[in-house]
């Protein structure tokens, strides 16, 4: 293989510009080209594919964000879509393609690799909902950002003996709402995963306020079975509660930011492994963190199986915030 393609797709997360590089400088080592396909399959539609030379991916490093930029395009779930960007491929004599994404993004993959082009992807997305891999890019980067921001706001919330809820990214996956709650010693962690009723967070609440706690922290998914705002105007109603509550969406500010150092190591060592398994012969897999090896592991079973959070987490959460 000579021509290989990289492009990153879906939601942006912090370490995929560290996967470019290395899929770029991996080429370098076995005598491959590496392309950069931009804003994902919109851009492969379009034919916006251009040669990246080693020093166009120099100082990505530590960068947030991707270079290639991404997007979501509805044209390439189709056959008609997919059949076009192979053929865009294929006009540009690509032999190879790197998907980082999230698990729709592992989806198009699957889709070109069932339509015959060799296809490796890499997990990318700060959710950490993408089966065969401990750890995706971004996710140790946006723990650490929304980490930061409790801690931030635990300082004013002691201060006015108030009640926070603080809401978290993940849409279908309450990952980042456990562990910023575990991590950050939330009094409740309410995930999309778990039934949990506005009572129940309620009761965790007035307990940490019959018990004499100066503040209280309710970690809240994005997907959780209510919105942040309807619990907040729930509890203010609820004068049993004692503390005061303010809410705060984090927001984009947890998908930004440079890639800390696991986030570096762990999207280098994913992005030359992919090139590898290019090289190798194999398609239709993805590169995934096991134990402390990165490993592959096919496609198929990657966009058929569900990620779960390991059940003793909420046990730990539980025991943790009393
Ligand atoms: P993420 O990769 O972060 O999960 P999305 O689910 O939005 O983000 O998917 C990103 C893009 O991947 C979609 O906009 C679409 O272009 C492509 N995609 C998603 N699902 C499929 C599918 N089933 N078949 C082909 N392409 C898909
Ligand atoms: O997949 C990552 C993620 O940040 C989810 O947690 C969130 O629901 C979604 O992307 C939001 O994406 P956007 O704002 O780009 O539509």
């Amino acid at each position: 293989m000579k021509r290989v393609a990289v492009m990153t797709s879906g939601g942006d997360a912090p370490g995929m510009n560290a996967a470019i590089r290395a899929v770029v400088r991996a080429g370098l080592e076995y005598g491959v080209e590496v392309y950069g396909i931009r804003q994902a399959y919109t851009g492969l539609l379009a034919g916006d594919i251009e040669l990246l030379t080693s020093r166009e991916v120099s100082g990505i490093l530590q960068r947030g964000g991707t270079i290639l930029q991404t997007a979501r395009n509805e044209e390439f779930k189709t056959r008609q879509g997919q059949q076009r960007g192979l053929r865009r491929l294929n006009e540009r004599g690509i032999e190879g393609l790197v998907v980082i994404g999230g698990d729709g993004s592992l989806r198009g993959a699957m889709a070109l690799h069932n339509l015959g082009i060799p296809v490796v992807g890499i997990p990318g997305s700060i959710d950490n909902d993408i089966w065969g891999t401990n750890m995706s890019i971004g996710v140790d980067t946006a723990l650490n950002i929304i980490l930061d921001s409790l801690d931030r706001i635990r300082d004013t919330a002691t201060s006015h003996q108030r009640a926070f809820l603080i809401e978290v990214m993940g849409r279908n996956c309450g990952y980042l709402a456990l562990m910023s709650g575990i991590l950050g010693g939330a009094e409740i962690v309410v995930t999309p995963e778990k039934a949990t009723s506005m009572d129940e967070v309620a009761a965790a609440l007035e307990d940490s306020y019959v018990r004499g706690k100066t503040h209280a922290v309710a970690v809240i998914a994005e997907g959780a079975p209510f919105t942040t705002s309807e619990l907040a105007a729930y509890l203010d109603k609820k004068e049993s509660v004692g503390f005061e509550i303010r809410l705060s969406i984090l927001g984009h500010i947890q998908r930004g930011g440079s890639p800390t150092a696991f986030d570096r190591l762990l999207a280098s060592r994913m992005g030359v492994r992919a090139l590898e398994a290019l090289q190798e012969g194999q398609s239709g897999v993805m590169v995934g963190l096991q134990g402390r090896e990165i490993k592959t592991v096919s496609l198929e079973e990657v966009t058929t199986k569900t990620r779960q959070i390991n059940e003793s987490f909420y046990e730990l959460a539980r025991i943790l915030s009393r």
